[in-house]
């Protein structure tokens, strides 16, 4: 018997607060958008209360997202529960989630609050809940760090008061998985009433643990996993989707668990996360790293020529990676291109299609070969155009060895053309500079990272950076032959980004429908 497990997803409410991962709303949208093409049971799409930012956007995307159940998180407190009820009421199956700690170290250092105090408001908070919507969550905080009798006393008391789901969070990566487990097994066997609500696990990453401590709780009878796309979240992460999911998958004959979703999504939706973020996937990350799948060894490389079975557990095809991999030439048509990149998950018409080919084309035309990687890494700029997006139209940069790097700089707005000059630290640090005096946007670089996508020296170069204005982030990448023209137009992406979404809230909807 085949038990489902229901995959409840917080990369935009844990996964979004961690350093450097905010997002703005249109972003949250596309990838609740994706996420409900993942076909996840439950997104987490935030904290209403915390931010009037974060209360619209869960609100945006409970009416808009179409599927999963869409939950909000709320502190044990009256006003918090009430931001997140009338933010997630539009939602075709809405949820509240309302937590508070139960370890001694957190009612002690931060509660201030006795066992029975906290007890009692757990208790309000899930029947304030309950008196907006039927589905409420409710979470002991720090559970795995709490005293088991207390946490068995908490659980029976907020499951009489109506609470649906019990999640049993490892907050600071603590837990082990036997130990994990135990909780799960004490719980079950001692809590009246359990039976009849569903049991879920959180975990967090610190000791590297979090997927095998997800999957432990599950063995001991958690039918709820929640989880972040890409492991992204508060420190060292939360358990990461892909991994618990393709566990379950693969490993079918251990675990007599699996769940509704669509796998073959996951390198979409990995890649969605990465791009938005700008969080890099490191290339042997299981899963989704580039490498995941990569035979170099030849005794490994002769083992799967022969059967697959050799040396993969699972087909790149599973998780909507395609295997049949395809070299593209300065010769290949438009359509060879539009079918290879429909391969890969993009689907061009128009005039992304032509802008998206016109890039290829100014690649090939200098790389003999362009592979799939190329083309992924290409994509990473094709953001939505608008008229009051700066365009690159002319660079250069003058660097000697003991010489001041000094850049010239051309942009273009519409029909006007800004030039100018200026000097840096290095090639990049001038480019920047100069194109902070065109622009003139009141922001700061908090990250620039570069990598090559391919080996040797002909390889693109990929570039992600990040820009702060105030508590507002925007995210750029680029990939070009040129590692400084490849810097200029990711960080124009991100100043784009800024000057559209930072002055033009009110129009996100419409570029909502475009970009989804
Ligand atoms: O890690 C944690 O304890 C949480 C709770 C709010 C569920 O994120
Ligand atoms: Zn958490």
């Amino acid at each position: 018997m085949t038990r489902i497990i229901k995959i409840f997803d917080t990369t935009l409410r844990d996964g979004e607060q961690c350093p450097g991962a905010s997002m703005n709303a249109q972003e949250k949208l596309q990838i609740a958008h994706q996420l409900a093409r993942l076909r996840v049971d439950i997104i987490e799409a935030g904290f209403p209360y915390s931010s009037p930012g974060d209360f619209e956007s869960v609100k945006q995307i409970a009416r808009e997202v179409k599927g999963p159940i869409i939950a909000g998180l709320a502190r044990a407190r009256g006003e918090d529960i009430d931001a997140a009820a009338e933010a997630v009421k539009y939602a075709e199956r809405p949820r509240i989630h309302t937590f508070i700690a139960t370890s001694d170290i957190h009612l002690q250092h931060k509660l201030r609050k006795t066992r029975d105090e906290v007890l009692e408001i757990a208790v309000e908070a899930v029947k304030r809940a309950r008196q907006h919507v039927e589905d409420v969550e409710f979470s002991p905080e720090d559970a795995s760090r709490s005293d088991l009798d207390y946490l068995c006393r908490v659980v029976e008391a907020v499951i009489n008061a109506g609470a649906t789901t019990i999640n049993i969070p490892d907050t600071v990566g603590y837990a082990t998985p036997e130990e994990f487990a135990r909780i799960f097994i004490t719980l079950r066997n001692r809590v009246p009433g359990i039976e009849n609500i569903t049991l879920s696990t959180h975990c967090h990453d610190d000791l590297g643990l979090g997927v095998a401590n997800s999957l432990a709780a599950v063995m001991a009878g958690a039918g709820q996993v929640e989880c972040t796309i890409n492991g992204i979240g508060e420190r060292a992460g939360n358990a990461c989707l892909e991994e618990i999911v393709m566990a379950l998958r693969t490993r079918h004959n251990f675990f007599q668990a699996d769940t509704n979703l669509d796998a073959s999504e996951i390198i979409k939706m990995s890649r969605l996360v990465r791009d938005i973020t700008g969080f890099p996937i490191p290339p042997n990350k299981a899963i989704v790293g580039a490498n995941a799948f990569a035979h170099a060894a030849g005794i490994h490389q002769d083992g799967v020529l022969k059967s697959q079975m050799t040396y993969e557990i699972m087909k790149p095809e599973d998780v909507g990676l395609d295997s049949n991999r395809l070299v593209l030439t300065s010769r290949s048509g438009r359509h060879a291109f539009k079918v290879r990149m429909a391969a890969l998950g993009y689907d061009l018409e128009g005039d992304d299609l032509q802008r998206a080919y016109q890039r290829f084309l100014e690649v090939a035309d200098k790389k003999k070969e362009v592979v799939d990687e190329d083309l992924i890494a290409l994509m990473s700029d094709q953001d939505v155009a608008h008229e009051d997006e700066y365009e690159l139209e002319y660079l250069t940069v003058m660097s000697a060895l003991g010489g001041v790097p000094t850049a010239t700089v051309r942009l273009r707005r519409g029909e006007e053309r800004f030039t100018e000059v200026g000097t840096g630290v290095g090639s990049v640090d001038a480019v920047y500079k100069t194109v902070e005096k065109i622009v003139r946007t009141d922001h700061h670089l908090t990250d620039y990272i570069v990598s090559a996508v391919t080996g040797g020296t002909d390889a693109l170069a990929e570039v992600s950076v990040r820009i702060a204005r105030g508590p507002q982030i925007f995210t750029g990448r680029s990939a070009a032959l040129d590692v400084i023209e490849a810097s200029a137009r990711a960080y124009l992406q991100a100043i784009n980004k800024l000057i559209y979404y930072g002055t033009r809230r009110s129009e996100t909807k419409r570029l909502t429908a475009q970009a989804v």
